[in-house]
């Protein structure tokens, strides 16, 4: 997968280089790169903003390095071997602008995300960024506004490194034991259980006697009573939408 970044803080996306996201940009599955949105403005100071026309506080992004850096991006695009050989069209890029105007990202998007080819995240700062950027990135590309939850952060920097922390480890190669990925929180709707590793007494405290049953079926049923009981008492929510499309399940299923 390609991902750019496009932000006024390159360096905040320095950690990209370590860790799991750092092995998969190593052996290429990930290919990133980062871009200083001042490098696209050309006054003396590299002005990136402006104040709001209509008035308000704060100031607004300006479109025309935005534009350039779009331009720069999404024109860079190769053409795929099918496509050489007039095979169809290659699907275009998705431009994500982290938002909290933006749909909530969940981990069903991240699966969804995970199968793009290329992923363009433009972190906006300050009060945002002119509209004009937006309708025009899609003119060009598919645009989703994207939330990371019902708050407010200072920009799309954070945001956009926790989306390509979720998104990258579901791309298959990158977590070296894809079995560990479908015993997750969120993956099925419940939250995970609750995990324990040697030794099985520590400062009082034991690790719960099924565990060490060397019975399956047994721990199978209490990691799923586990999951059941913290769904409940953590996220109620969850647990409604699980029942319902349960309930919704017809019986012959
Ligand atoms: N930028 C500011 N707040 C945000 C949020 N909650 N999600 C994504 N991007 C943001």
């Amino acid at each position: 997968m390609k991902i750019d970044i496009v932000s006024i803080f390159p360096s905040f996306f320095d950690v990209l280089d370590i860790s799991l996201l750092g092995k998969a940009r190593q052996n290429g599955m990930i290919n990133l790169a980062v871009h200083d949105l001042r490098d696209f403005a050309h006054d003396r100071h590299r002005t990136v903003d402006d104040t709001p026309y209509g008035g308000g506080a704060g100031m607004v992004m300006k479109p025309e390095p935005w534009g350039e850096a779009l331009d720069r991006i999404l024109g860079r695009e190769e053409p795929s071997a099918a496509d050489a050989a007039g095979a169809g069209s290659q699907p275009r890029p998705l431009v994500i602008f982290p938002s909290p105007a933006g749909e909530v990202f969940n981990q069903e998007m991240a699966r969804t995300l995970a199968q793009e080819d290329h992923l363009v995240f433009g972190c906006g700062r300050y009060e945002g960024i002119d509209q004009r950027v937006v309708d025009y990135a899609a003119d060009q590309a598919r645009v989703r506004l994207v939330s990371l939850g019902d708050y407010v952060l200072n920009g799309g920097e954070v945001a956009t490194m926790a989306m390509i922390e979720a998104i990258g480890r579901l791309i298959p190669g990158v977590v070296g034991n894809p079995e560990s990925l479908t015993e997750e929180s969120h993956e099925d709707g419940l939250l995970e259980y609750p995990s324990y590793t040697k030794p099985s007494s520590w400062r009082g405290y034991d690790v719960p006697p099924v565990l060490l049953s060397g019975n399956h079926g047994a721990v199978h049923s209490w990691r799923h009573e586990q999951r059941v009981e913290r769904t409940r008492r953590v996220r109620p929510d969850l647990l409604s939408v699980v029942l319902d499309a349960d309930a919704a399940t017809p019986e012959s299923e």
